[in-house]
């Protein structure tokens, strides 16, 4: 039975609903509103006048009340959950992304994929780009790790839950992270963890994927993001073959599970990663096992924002990668942001070989490619030349107009 629409009027000076202007309508747009305050109904957003502009999800409690599904007088179609579903799975098919991988040759390690793509952890919906806000999913080989960050998808769980039953032939991880569940007002259930067969799972083996043709192992249930940053997937393969060019060892800050320094090492130099979480370096102490090159890696536990004084980085690298956590959150955070990112730089810049990149990365939508920019040390006799600026990969679409789907940047300098 659909739900009566709720109606959501915007005041006059924001009557002017622009797709250029994104897909977000804010409190402060809103006039007035009828309807129950129901995250499961569809929002009918209104100029000043009352005449339909847009349908969205209905977020009753957040700043961000409604999130636009489409223009015009005509609601949605009501499978539109189903088609978008269906859509951005059909995209990255076309991108050759997130098939299904190949069987395992006979006589390969377990869980050893042999035939099929080279890659099997794929970002398979990005929210609003792949026009399904406050949903994200991730695919690790056969196992898939949901991510609800809204109001209003977490009122349709269930649907989404059985649009993607068929796609799913491993484990279903459903998250709801707690920070998004008190912004949006809806209950963060407990982390649901099933098996293939439905059946719930007590001590779940770790998420595997490949990344051009790399293993890598993440927790699970994942203890950051849906537990690897599919995003930098390709940067991790063009900065190894950097670092190769250079022939110098490299350095991860921010390390994760070893994604850039494993890749380097794959590609022939020496890497040391370095993190301040004890779990994820085990990991990627594992992955770098996994991947045969635990005699080029190094790892090191410690704060990147701190002195970096472990005798592992008392050397000259011919790389650096510098990837924090989100460390602007608003635009409030900024100067401390810029200033902590400073000191690292400058702690770091020290010990980069003549002719050596630097990348700096973003994952903060307010920390932009001009503020990386400003982190650079002048006046010190050091010339800088921005050599690469990349973003996320293809399975991360930004929706056209929606700036604050914008968050990863990653400035590339050398050394000159
Ligand atoms: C954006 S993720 C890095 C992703 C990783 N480079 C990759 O390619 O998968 C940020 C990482 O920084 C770590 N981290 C957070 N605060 C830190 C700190 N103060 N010092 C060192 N590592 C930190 C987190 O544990 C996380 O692994």
């Amino acid at each position: 039975m659909p739900r009566v629409p709720v109606r959501i009027e915007l005041r006059r000076e924001h009557s002017r609903l622009r797709p250029s202007d994104g897909p977000w309508v804010r409190r402060r747009a809103v006039s007035k509103q009828w309807g129950p305050p129901d995250p499961s109904a569809l929002a009918c957003v209104t100029d000043h006048r009352g005449t339909p502009l847009a349908w969205g999800l209905y977020s009753p409690e957040s700043d961000i009340v409604v999130r636009l599904l489409c223009f015009g007088a005509a609601p949605p179609p009501e499978d539109w959950l189903e088609r978008r579903i269906a859509a951005a799975l059909r995209g990255r098919a076309a991108l050759g992304l997130g098939v299904s991988p190949g069987r395992a040759e006979p006589g390969a390690a377990p869980g050893e994929p042999t035939k099929g793509p080279m890659t099997t952890g794929v970002r398979m919906i990005n929210t609003e780009g792949d026009g399904l806000p406050g949903l994200v999913a991730d695919r690790y080989r056969d196992d898939w790790v949901l991510q609800i960050t809204t109001a209003a998808m977490a009122a349709r769980q269930a649907e989404l839950t059985s649009c993607l039953k068929e796609h799913v032939h491993g484990r279903f991880f459903v998250l709801h992270p707690p920070a998004a569940a008190e912004r949006e007002g809806f209950a963060a259930a407990p982390l649901a963890l099933s098996g293939p067969d439905g059946a719930p799972l007590a001590e779940p083996e770790p998420l595997e994927f490949l990344e051009h043709g790399l293993r890598f192992r993440v927790p699970a249930p994942p203890s950051q993001k849906t537990g690897a940053y599919f995003d930098q997937r390709d940067n991790r393969r063009i900065i190894a073959e950097l670092a190769a060019s250079h022939g110098g060892p490299l350095l991860d800050l921010g390390c994760h599970v070893g994604g850039f320094a494993i890749h380097a090492a794959r590609a022939g130099v020496d890497a040391v990663g370095l993190d301040q979480s004890a779990p994820v370096l085990a990991l990627a102490r594992a992955n770098a096992e996994l991947n045969q090159v635990s005699e080029r890696t190094s790892w090191v536990r410690g704060d990147l924002f701190g002195p970096l004084d472990d005798p592992a980085l008392d050397r000259v690298f011919g790389t650096i990668v510098v990837d924090p956590p989100k460390i602007a959150t608003s635009r409030r955070d900024l100067g401390r942001a810029i200033k902590a990112m400073r000191a690292c730089v400058r702690r770091v810049s020290e010990r980069l070989a003549p002719d050596g990149a630097l990348a700096l990365c973003s994952c903060s939508h307010h920390l932009g490619r001009e503020h990386l920019d400003e982190m650079l040390p002048r006046g010190l006799g050091l010339g800088w030349t921005r050599i690469l600026s990349l973003g996320p990969g293809p399975d991360h679409p930004v929706q056209l107009g929606h700036g604050e789907g914008e968050y990863l940047r990653v400035n590339v300098y050398q050394r000159r």
